[in-house]
């Protein structure tokens, strides 16, 4: 077998993040994304499970990892039978890079390529995805990690990444293809029956006694929301969809939504002690998602918390200088808005497609450099967790402005207030990253000026 520079270089990044060990994307390469259709042997099983769609032949996409302030190179291959873009979930790129077909770029045909090319100005847990047919494409296994490294190395013992997905499948371990059905899609989404973390069903670790680890999580499921409990170990919160967060010990379950990412970091137990990850989210369905088993020679405990992630260089921007703007989710089963042409809506508006986005107007603008408060409304009976492109936000609770975020999830019922941050110019989406959701109409875009 022979290797050209570029495969060596994507196999030591992609083998390099495996092992926890993330290898560094020379800035002066570029990198290789290719979709297409994939048949992958994700269950322990002989058979593999067809009608996949994959970057580079992985189940998840391979993680890429590159270091804060370096510039991203990826040139896409489309290889599947239908368009696509990739779009840099959480990664401040300017709007040309954001892989919004019809809004931000032409769609990329099949057989044809693109190049994404931007910096990387905050270090975190992010993540790629297509952004067309989204419910199908990333639901058939097109979406990966994409780590940016601090500038300096950060005091854990080890970095992890997993990347939690879900598949729809049937006894005999075949994908039942119904993207987009439409009862899933006027509930709660495509929730899958079989969940993997990093495309594998192998979900028990090992680690050595009271090391500390850093764990990247990331929810690139359709619709599936976690939430995370850590069974005896001492465990803390580091940072939400990659912006540092004040380090506090987690107590209650971690919820995690579909799109948003978490950084913990696990205090290991005590050799023979296992620490188990159970998800809670959906009551008594509740399961064990995994379990790292303390082994080999142990390090010393040590008692105080992590320190906190040097921060992200976001502009500093105050406080709104424009009125607030309403913002209502409707629709789902037996609700009165939806129809079967528009079963979710924003402000009584269902849009179906991101290319149709001229025949709509925006739902609100803001000039970069400043802020605008949402007040948030879901009227319906679902969880949403709304992602808003090219802009950051932080919640409200109380009188306090919570920590730095993409994706905002909602309560059935919900009302909250947002504040956006804006610094990009240009037209961005904004969504329900419950991908069928998204597809039957919980959609709009906004503009910065
Ligand atoms: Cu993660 Cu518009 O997407
Ligand atoms: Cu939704």
């Amino acid at each position: 077998m022979s290797f050209n520079r570029r495969d060596v270089l994507q196999r030591s990044v992609a083998l390099g993040a495996a092992l926890g060990l993330p290898g560094l994307a020379l800035a002066e390469d570029w990198l290789t994304l290719r979709a297409a259709p994939a048949a992958l042997k994700i269950l322990p099983i002989d058979k593999p499970v067809e009608a996949l769609w994959a970057y580079n032949n992985r189940y998840p996409g391979p993680p890429l990892t590159v270091r804060q302030g370096s510039e991203m190179r990826v040139r896409l291959h489309n290889d599947l039978p239908q368009d696509t873009t990739v779009h840099w979930h959480g990664i401040r790129v300017p709007n040309a890079m954001d892989g919004v077909p019809g809004m931000t770029q032409a769609a990329v045909a099949p057989g044809q390529q693109f190049e994404y090319r931007f910096t990387v100005p905050d270090a975190g847990t992010f993540w790629y995805h297509p952004h067309v047919n989204t419910y199908e494409q990333v639901g058939r296994g097109l979406a990966g990690a994409l780590v940016v490294q601090e500038r300096d190395p950060v005091d854990v013992d080890a970095d992890w990444l997993w990347v939690l997905t879900d598949q729809r499948l049937d006894r005999t371990g075949r994908l039942v293809e119904s993207f987009g059905d439409l009862h899933d899609s006027a509930h709660a989404g495509r929730i899958g029956n079989v969940v993997f973390i990093n495309g594998s069903l192998d979900q028990d670790f090992k680690a050595q006694p009271f090391t500390r680890i850093r764990l990247r999580l990331v929810a690139a499921t359709s619709a599936r929301m976690f939430a995370l409990r850590f069974v005896s170990a001492r465990a803390w919160l580091w940072a939400l969809d990659g912006h540092p967060v004040a380090v506090q010990a987690l107590s209650e379950p971690l919820t995690l939504a579909p799109g948003q990412r978490a950084d913990v970091v696990l205090e290991v137990p005590a050799s023979g002690e296992a620490l188990r990850i159970q998800d809670m989210f959906y009551g008594d369905r509740g399961y064990e998602l995994a379990s790292i088993k303390a082994q080999g020679p142990s390090r010393k405990q040590v008692q105080a918390a992590p320190k906190a992630l040097p921060d992200n260089p976001l502009p500093s921007i105050g406080a709104p200088r424009q009125a607030a703007v309403q913002l209502t989710l409707q629709g789902g089963a037996m609700s009165r808005e939806a129809t079967r042409e528009a079963l979710w809506l924003i402000n009584g508006k269902a849009m179906k497609s991101e290319g149709g986005h001229g025949h709509m107007p925006a739902l609100f603008s803001l000039p970069a450099g400043q802020s605008l408060d949402l007040h948030l409304q879901n009227q319906t009976m679902w969880h949403h967790p709304l992602h808003f492109h090219g802009v950051w936000l932080r919640q409200k609770t109380g009188d306090q402005w919570g920590p730095v975020r993409d994706t905002v999830l909602l309560q059935p019922r919900e009302k909250t207030t947002v504040r956006l941050f804006a610094d990009q110019p240009g037209h961005w989406m904004v969504h329900c990253h419950v991908l069928s959701h998204q597809a039957h109409g919980m959609m709009g875009h906004f503009e910065v000026t």
